[in-house]
């Protein structure tokens, strides 16, 4: 199965001896993803939601349809709920600025946990703070788990939000997200979801589970930069204000005032990234023409084996080691930078990141300044492990 994949990502052929382990930092593009985005270009170059002339009335049919097909991958049956953004950031920033902050009032809070990616840190933070809100955090033992004894004894009736990421970025912990969902649930709190690493292979049906705000990036799962979504559940969208002002998202301007469409039209002020949209399409159709089951297996075996071989390397010490982990490992080698190691890795076409993953409240917390990380995705495969093990021991020979 992998090396069928592998050969429709033309980066491979670009560089044949690239061993790819930073798939959480950004995933690469297949042919049809690359081939979606050219051929808009190509054949069907416009502007959208404005010209009255049969090339633009055909790319606006494009973008609304792509809504949809996002709104399928979701389970929903609604392509109201999906807001084409340019990214996970830009998603949540949405829902702190024009969801939560006009329902925050002094002494109310708002739960995150501490495994966040600053993305879903720093907005939240920054409300609390503009808004004399509290900022609660749920804690996480040293394996990288979350506390959720602890979570539930944080939420109260003052509790505006819940904002939690599906996947680490730093760790791989897998959040138990249901269970998050059903606790802020019963205390009538809504419940944003960070999807950025689980968009790509894992189901995020919202139908089974009834997320309020889901937020996820195009290029974390095989489509372009610059592209991402929000999904928002019915009983919210109303609620969404406009974020950014200018042309395209409103019903009605006179000289004093303005009546704007409703969500997810008021949110596309200006010139949407309408070529991106084409291309997430292709990643969506790219996804859903994979067998996910097999895909997540595989990627999860990976994470096992790689586990087990740098276990047996005596230097490295693993940094967490939670119950379920998403195709994504943290360690250090001795007392060796991480940076150092990075390099020395590339040196030998070894992509690792290293450094502190927009994640620094989590690594204060682990008492390290940065880690080395490794992330996996359906076209690695285990000789991408064996090769990076080799290279360690490689570096710990020439280090010593
Ligand atoms: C868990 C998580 N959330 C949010 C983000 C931010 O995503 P983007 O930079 O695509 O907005 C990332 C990026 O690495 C991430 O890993």
């Amino acid at each position: 199965m992998v090396s069928q994949i592998k050969s429709r990502f033309p980066i491979f052929q670009q560089h044949p001896g690239l061993v790819y382990l930073d798939n959480a930092a950004t995933t690469h593009r297949p042919q049809a993803v690359i081939d979606a985005i050219t051929n808009f270009y190509v054949a069907d170059n416009s502007n959208i939601h404005r010209g009255m002339y049969e090339l633009s009335a055909n790319a606006t049919t494009a973008y609304e349809n792509t809504r949809r097909k996002t709104a399928a991958f979701l389970e929903s049956d609604n392509p109201g709920t999906i807001a084409f953004t340019t990214g996970t950031t830009e998603s949540i920033n949405i829902v702190a600025r024009s969801f939560v902050e006009k329902r925050l009032h002094p002494g109310d809070n708002i739960v995150i946990t501490m495994m966040e990616h600053h993305a879903n840190f720093i907005p939240w933070q920054m409300l609390a703070k503009a808004r004399s809100a509290e900022l609660r955090i749920v804690p996480i033992n040293e394996k990288g788990d979350l506390d959720l004894r602890e979570f539930g004894k944080l939420l109260d009736a003052k509790t505006k939000i819940v904002a939690c990421t599906h996947i680490s970025n730093t760790l791989g912990t897998v959040n138990d997200i249901a269970k998050i969902v059903d606790a802020a649930h019963k205390k009538d709190i809504p419940v944003l979801v960070d999807a950025a690493q689980s968009a790509a292979l894992y189901a995020l049906n919202v139908r089974e589970l009834p997320y309020d705000f889901l937020a996820f990036s195009g290029h974390k799962m095989f489509g372009p930069f610059g592209t991402g979504v929000l999904y928002t559940a019915d009983k919210y969208v109303a609620d969404i204000l406009p974020y950014n002002f200018g042309g395209g998202i409103i019903q009605d301007v006179t000289l004093e005032d303005t009546i704007f469409k409703k969500y997810p039209y008021h949110l596309d002020a200006g010139t949407p990234n309408v070529s991106g949209v084409m291309g997430l399409g292709a990643a969506i159709d790219f996804i859903k023409g994979m067998d996910t089951k097999q895909a997540m297996d595989h990627v999860n075996d990976l994470t096992t084996y790689c586990r087990e071989q740098l276990l047996k390397i005596d230097e490295v010490k693993l940094v967490g080691w939670p119950k379920s982990q998403g195709g994504i490992i943290s360690f250090l080698v001795r007392d060796i930078h991480p940076h150092d190691v990075a390099s020395f890795l590339d040196k030998d076409h070894i992509a690792v990141r290293a450094g502190m993953h927009c994640t620094q409240p989590l690594l204060a917390f682990l008492e390290t300044p940065a880690t080395v990380r490794v992330s996996f995705s359906i076209y690695n495969q285990r000789a991408d492990v064996d090769h990076l093990c080799d290279a360690l021991r490689g570096l710990i020979k020439f280090w010593s």
